[in-house]
């Protein structure tokens, strides 16, 4: 039966009907690159959504998956643990920045965003001021599908459908392509696009604001920046009215920028940090909260019943899950990928000079990057704003690259394991596919 025929399966963020009619199959992956049914080979440049950082199919995690789930498959880890899940808590907080060293568990991103704002107003809670309810979020971010997630969202279609159940207000996103376009890392203009947060706090009172959540880089809006100086104002803004920070690195950690958290690599740490997809090397759904010890301290000494938090998942710290984390975190460390990406060193360089030397294209209006991730911006048509991103997506696959397209940007994430030979397939099928879908 062809895929047309099988309408069981409703795809997610996904145009159904169309797929269907033209399907885009992978039959496996290793390395960099992605098969197809048909035997060609296809270049990941988005390590599957920002997710295999130590390229597919990686047999050590294959093989300690396979180990766990022959030594313990499963146990409730609600009132019962297993060393396991401690021993990889340990290990991870090691990489978090000082003064973060819990860690709550989920499976996917947006739960680890729903836990993270649950985690906000437990907070507040046990410190006698639950009137502090409301989210101050960010345009263009992305903070999973959960109903927590959605309200935070500041791409339209999410919240506009579906977002409307949590106080909260939006800043105004970083992207400025009149005065930072072409920019190499992070721009230098805009640090006052954080002053708004003021605004936002005086409008509403620091009284009713639990915390402000931000991607450190927005990657589903279409690979957006920081300016210079803009995380750390956020982080002073914040700290001056008793305001918790969220920086959302579902993306951003595990290697993307340069070190193991964006946090770590722009120097601003937050009190909370959310992280999934590279946790794991995506092998294995897992996703978590790293908590501030101000908060996992003040929760467990003002707790107001024996259990202080009344939140969790079945499948919280999934035995074998963990499994997969801590063979992810042996790779890693073994293959130095976390600080693979930095601009400074040899691939981050590359990947820098690769992007932007497709400025030429009279076509392009941008390109950013930052660490192992980046966007191309495309001038449409006119009266064709935003049909770019679909564009690019289906010819750069047909030319043998997966990429992602967010309204005109073909954005970026390869496997952190990239070499310069499949940086430069990734540059000219580029340089072939931006003419022809900005006709
Ligand atoms: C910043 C950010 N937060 C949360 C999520 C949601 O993650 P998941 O799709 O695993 O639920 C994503 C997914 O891309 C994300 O980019």
């Amino acid at each position: 039966m062809s895929i047309k025929d099988q309408n069981a399966f409703w795809m997610p963020f996904t145009a159904n009907r169309a797929f269907k009619e033209s399907p885009r199959m992978v039959e496996s992956a290793q390395g960099v690159f992605l098969t197809t049914p048909d035997g060609r080979q296809v270049v990941d440049a988005t390590a599957g959504l920002w997710c295999s950082n130590a390229g597919h199919s990686r047999t050590e995690i294959a093989d300690a998956v396979s180990a766990q789930l022959r030594k313990l498959d499963f146990t409730s880890i609600f009132n019962f643990g297993h060393e396991l899940g401690f021993e990889y808590s340990e290990r991870l907080v090691k990489y978090t920045p000082d003064g973060i060293d819990h860690v709550f568990f989920g499976n996917s991103g947006s739960e680890a965003v729903d836990t993270a704002l649950k985690v906000a107003m437990q907070y507040w809670d046990v410190r006698g001021q639950g009137q502090k309810k409301r989210f101050i979020s960010r345009q263009k971010g992305y903070h999973g599908v959960n109903f927590g997630g959605v309200a935070m969202a500041g791409l339209t279609p999410n919240f506009k459908t579906f977002g409307q159940w949590l106080m909260v207000d939006h800043m105004r996103h970083t992207l400025d392509i009149e005065r930072n376009a072409f920019s190499k890392g992070l721009p230098t203009q805009g640090v006052e696009w954080a002053d708004e947060l003021e605004e936002l706090v005086t409008f509403h009172d620091a009284s009713t604001i639990a915390a402000v959540i931000v991607e450190p880089i927005a990657g589903a809006g279409g690979v957006v920046l920081p300016p210079e100086g803009y995380l750390q104002r956020l982080r002073q803004i914040c700290d001056k009215h008793d305001i918790l920070l969220i920086f959302d690195e579902v993306i951003t950690g595990w290697g993307r920028t340069g070190e193991a958290f964006a946090s770590t690599e722009f120097g601003v740490t937050p009190d909370i940090i959310t992280s999934a997809k590279g946790i794991t090397n995506a092998a294995l759904p897992l996703s978590a909260v790293f908590v501030s010890n101000k908060i996992y301290d003040t929760c467990m000494e003002h707790a107001k019943a024996p259990v202080e938090f009344f939140h969790g998942y079945t499948y919280s710290c999934h035995p074998v899950a963990c499994a997969a984390g801590m063979a992810t975190l042996d790779i890693y460390e073994k293959e130095g990928l976390l600080t693979r990406a930095k601009t400074t060193g040899e691939i981050g360089s590359y990947w820098q000079e690769g992007l932007h030397s497709l400025a030429d294209l009279d076509q392009v209006i941008d390109v950013r990057n930052y660490g192992l991730m980046g966007a191309v911006e495309i001038r449409a048509p006119k009266g064709q704003a935003g049909t770019i991103g679909p564009k690019a997506l289906t010819t750069a696959w047909e030319k043998g690259v997966m990429v992602r397209g967010v309204g005109d940007a073909i954005c970026m994430s390869p496997p952190l394991i990239i070499e310069k030979q499949e940086i430069d397939t990734i540059v000219s099928v580029l340089r072939d596919v931006i003419p022809v879908i900005a006709d």
